[in-house]
């Protein structure tokens, strides 16, 4: 299975329509905050965007960069939290495809861009941002080396750069299938002493590594308790998650209460 099709199982456009339709934002006008149940693709949803975003500090009229942004939510967040531009990129075609769509319906497509692409190969100029985020993309990432100091060079000296992963735990061997991945073949857990680590060696500075696991284990308790699907909002993370969704938050859940997994936030600066 591709990236691509791990991300999207299936038709997600008419998924993502259907959705719209039926929550009937299709025929108003509609802010960012209306997206947010559907655009925010990780198991705390909006409250985890928030959390990271309290903890950096960007300027207004800045660039910042949302390296595997996904639909574009948290990049819409940061961009009218702090009144910045927002330039994301994703492997996946199809949510940078629905993200621009979403900018467009929410009015902020001329402060948010999203582009298609690989976090390991970013198409921007050295020293282009004024800070950075990455919100649960780096368990995908073999090579974190490479994405590190890809992020690295296109930072400006003493950008705020904060992202999010869940974590290699003290006893490893996660329980598949989980949100970010079927098998281990898709799967590339490091401790957080390894990050904390390899961020040194490229030359990031002022690390903070904060816990979020208890965090976690209760935001996946209120999503399972949406299980049943009858009782299922119209928008939310199972939209864009297909039908496995249920399962893979379970195991994810069962695995960070297990220290199978460590999720956890990283803020430092170039
Ligand atoms: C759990 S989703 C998080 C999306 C978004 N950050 C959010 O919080 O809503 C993980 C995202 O990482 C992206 N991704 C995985 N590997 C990537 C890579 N090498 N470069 C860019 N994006 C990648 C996936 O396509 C997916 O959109």
């Amino acid at each position: 299975m591709s990236f691509e099709e791990f991300w999207t199982r299936g038709d997600i456009h008419e998924r993502v329509n259907t959705a719209l339709k039926d929550a009937k934002l299709l025929d108003k006008k509609i802010e960012i905050e209306d997206l947010f149940p559907l655009d925010q693709y990780h198991a705390r949803g909006i409250k985890a965007t928030i959390d990271l975003a309290d903890k950096v500090n960007f300027k207004r009229d800045s660039n910042i960069i949302d390296i595997g942004c996904g639909l574009g939510g948290p990049a819409r967040y940061f961009a009218k939290k702090f009144d910045c531009n927002v330039y994301g990129i994703d492997i996946t075609g199809a949510f940078i495809d629905i993200g621009n769509y979403f900018n467009k319906l929410t009015q902020v497509d001329h402060k948010v861009k999203l582009l298609k692409g690989d976090g390991e190969k970013l198409p921007y100029e050295t020293e282009f941002f004024d800070g950075g985020l990455s919100q649960h993309v780096t368990m995908n990432i073999d090579n974190r080396e490479q994405f590190f100091n890809e992020a690295f060079r296109v930072l400006k000296k003493g950008a705020i750069f904060g992202f999010s992963e869940h974590g290699l735990g003290t006893k490893g061997n996660p329980i598949f299938p989980l949100p970010w991945a079927d098998s281990e073949n898709m799967s590339f857990l490091k401790t957080p002493e390894f990050t904390t680590n390899l961020l040194k060696k490229i030359g990031f500075e002022n690390i903070k590594v904060i816990s979020t696991g208890e965090k976690y284990i209760s935001g996946y308790d209120t999503l399972l308790k949406q299980g049943k699907p009858d009782e299922k909002p119209t928008l939310g993370i199972h939209v864009i998650g297909g039908e496995t969704m249920l399962e893979r938050s379970k195991n994810s859940m069962q695995s960070i209460i297990e220290n199978r997994t460590y999720p956890f936030e990283i803020i430092c600066n170039k």
